[in-house]
């Protein structure tokens, strides 16, 4: 079957699917459109700010570039990662590997309300079985450490990851389990120096303390090593939340033929010019973006790229507003690089306090509110140790991140950081621009 045109669901009500638009390669191959349908023109809602509801073929931007190695704004959140595309290569094992099969071989279950059909009159998707169950959660972690092995399956093995191989994105190896009926992510060891499911657990629950709201997090132990399971946060009592990366967001407000400034501040303005309003949410938001930033450089989570920041649409028809999912990925990567993936501020990517404080009205914040959000999150870093020992994380693993979370770098930023500083700087709170959220 070659999939050169696809279609495009929405399954915020998954026994309602809602037909949304057609998809086909473009950009050589490399990329995918989008041409929203008559009735969703007529009654749906932009799935990102550059897909406005207009009657025309969106292309990925800059024929050559990156950029057009993707499909189009929110589309591109339909599409499994690398550890997705993998398990598609060892199970499905299309003949062609573009991005069309990639989407379709995603099958239901993928990140968000989104979905994809060979068929515009029906939503067909490629269909996987029921989700495994906590209970196979170990012969699960044998298949999926046979797929990142790169060992062939046999037929019972692509039957047990079939439901839940992970359409969702992301490196690690992964699956969708069924928890007491509910859907969640389950993340398995991968040979890491310390015990990583425990680690990201541990750190999560961490960054709780901090005053960031986390995905809640529950331990698998299984025969060997440990898996974490991540409550999927765009599910709601059998409903879907359409859920956008802050890639995609970012990328949607940057006019074109500019550089998309992929970090925190730049989501942060987004935050807070198309965040949720009431009760002054976006505001909320923006300054928990902040304590996140501030925690992942303290806690050496160096991996905060744009695929690690989620937005939930929590009213597409009403407003499209944008509310910011809970933090997920968090742990300490351990790779001593010293700058962050996502921008912080002024020195760019650079992991230090100084680069975090020196964008903070991007995040409606003052110089000495922020300064006091950096003493909070430093306070909670402080007790790093005793929490991990708590959760049951070993003295060695807790030896082996010290080296980094309290090594010179990261231990100094926290021991010379002074929120006095601070406290008479001037500073003007930056006012959110008044306009629409995705207007044209
Ligand atoms: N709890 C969750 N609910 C919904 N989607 C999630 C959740 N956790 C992760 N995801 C999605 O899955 C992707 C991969 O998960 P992540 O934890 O980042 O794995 P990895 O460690 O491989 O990067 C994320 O980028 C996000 O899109
Ligand atoms: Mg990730």
């Amino acid at each position: 079957m070659r999939l050169d045109d696809l279609h495009l669901w929405y399954l915020a009500d998954p026994a309602n699917p809602r037909y949304v638009g057609a998809l086909k390669l473009v950009s050589a191959g490399k990329g995918v459109s989008l041409h929203y349908g008559a009735d969703w023109l007529a009654h749906g809602f932009p799935l990102s700010e550059d897909l406005p509801l207009v009657d025309t073929e969106f292309l990925p931007p800059g024929r050559l570039s990156a950029d057009a190695q993707r499909a189009v704004g929110a589309v591109d959140d339909a599409r499994p990662d690398r550890w997705g595309e993998k398990v598609i290569r060892f199970v499905d094992r299309p003949k062609r590997l573009s991005l069309m099969e990639y989407l379709y071989y995603a099958g239901d279950d993928r990140f968000g309300a989104l979905g994809v059909s060979t068929s515009k009159e029906a939503y067909l998707p490629r269909s996987g079985g029921p989700l495994p169950r906590l209970e196979d959660a170990q012969s699960l972690s044998e298949v999926v450490a046979k797929i990142e092995a790169a060992e062939p399956l046999t037929a019972l093995e692509a039957r047990i990851i079939a439901g839940g191989g992970s359409p969702l994105g992301g490196a690690k190896p992964k699956a969708l389990i069924d928890i007491d009926g509910e859907p969640w992510v389950i993340k398995f060891f991968n040979n890491e120096p310390v015990d990583t499911p425990l680690v990201e657990h541990a750190t999560m629950t961490l960054a709780k303390q901090a005053g960031i709201t986390v995905a809640e997090t529950q331990m698998v132990p299984l025969v060997v090593f440990n898996a974490v399971a991540i409550r999927r946060f765009d599910r709601e009592r059998g409903h879907r939340i359409h859920s956008i990366s802050a890639g995609t967001a970012i990328r949607a407000a940057t006019a074109s033929g500019q550089e998309p400034q992929m970090g925190y501040p730049a989501l942060a303005r987004v935050l807070r010019r198309v965040g949720v309003a009431e009760a002054g949410v976006h505001q909320s938001d923006a300054r928990e973006l902040f304590r996140r930033m501030v925690f992942n450089i303290l806690m050496d989570n160096t991996d905060d790229h744009e695929k690690n920041h989620a937005l939930l649409v929590v009213n597409p028809y009403g407003n499209g507003r944008l509310k910011l999912a809970p933090a997920y990925d968090i742990l300490p990567t351990h790779s001593g690089q010293g700058h962050q993936e996502f921008i912080c501020g002024a020195l760019g990517h650079e992991s230090t306090l100084d680069n975090a404080m020196s964008e903070c009205e991007a995040f409606g914040l003052l110089p000495n509110e922020a300064a006091q959000e950096v003493a909070r999150v430093i306070e909670v870093v402080d007790g790093w140790r005793t929490h991990l020992a708590q959760v049951g994380v070993s003295a060695a693993d807790i030896e082996y991140l010290g080296q980094f979370i309290d090594g010179d770098e990261l231990l100094a930023q926290r021991m010379g950081f002074e929120a006095s500083r601070f406290a008479n700087a001037g500073g003007k709170r930056a006012k959110p621009v008044k306009r629409g959220p995705f207007s044209v």
